[in-house]
């Protein structure tokens, strides 16, 4: 697509065909979609807001999981993706609160916390559709650069790179910005049946060629989506740049 906002508009039409379609199956009754958070998927939030306010679709019977979320910083900061998740979008449809699931960073125990994680989409029948944005450092949700290809959801510490990309969302205080994170493992992501990309923007063209049209490599995570069989990536003229 040429810009952002028809890269928004594609996948949210997608997205709203896939729920609209879904039929309910034995240990399957609910569409389950995994989310990110991130500028990219704005677009995305704004025409699904945009189709359900237009009676197109609805997320009543939706079963959301986010792909992660900071460790140390209250649920209701500014910044965490609990925030960022009911502003730009959970708060702006029919979704029911207790359908939305977005790993706890101020759980007591976060190993438990990320096992209990997996245990929810299983239970919930597994993920029908991740969206996903990239790092620019070819990272997928937290999956930092050396991420085992096979990981499932856990801890993470941040990538310097990635405490830098995100210091602009913290007044620019390098020092207030989380050094860890919660997120699904690259796996976690592989196991869904269907995997959307948004990727848009100069700054994403080259982690968008390394995902591509390099090698399957834990430095480059999102690449894993190479033997997905059923990935799809979104992208503007802008991320095109380097391939
Ligand atoms: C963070 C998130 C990722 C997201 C990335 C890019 O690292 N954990 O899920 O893909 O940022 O964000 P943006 O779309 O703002 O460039």
């Amino acid at each position: 697509r040429d810009t952002k906002e028809q890269v928004g508009q594609y996948i949210g039409d997608y997205i709203a065909k896939r729920i609209n379609s879904f039929k309910p199956k034995a240990g399957r009754p609910h569409f389950v979609l995994g989310l990110p958070t991130g500028s990219s998927p704005l677009p995305v939030y704004e025409r699904l807001v945009e189709l359900y306010k237009a009676g197109e679709v609805s997320f009543k019977d939706v079963i959301t999981f986010n792909m992660d979320e900071y460790v140390g910083i209250p649920r209701d900061h500014p910044e965490s993706y609990h925030t960022f998740m009911f502003k730009n979008f959970f708060s702006l449809v029919d979704i029911d609160p207790k359908n939305t699931h977005i790993l706890n960073g101020n759980a007591e125990d976060l190993y438990k916390e990320c096992e209990d994680y997996e245990v929810a989409i299983k239970e919930a029948g597994g993920i029908d559709l991740f969206l996903g944005g990239i790092g620019a450092d070819g990272h997928i949700a937290f999956n930092e650069p050396g991420s085992s290809l096979s990981s499932k959801t856990r801890i993470k510490t941040l990538a310097y790179e990635t405490i830098l990309a995100n210091c602009r969302f913290f007044s620019n205080d390098l020092s207030a910005v989380p050094r860890m994170a919660l997120t699904v493992g690259v796996q976690t992501v592989m196991d869904a049946r269907e995997v959307v990309l948004v990727v848009t923007g100069q700054g994403k063209a080259l982690a968008l060629s390394q995902m591509i049209e390099g090698g399957v490599n834990h430095m480059i995570t999102a690449s894993a989506l190479q033997t997905h069989p059923w990935a799809l990536v979104v992208c503007d003229e802008d991320a095109t740049n380097e391939l």
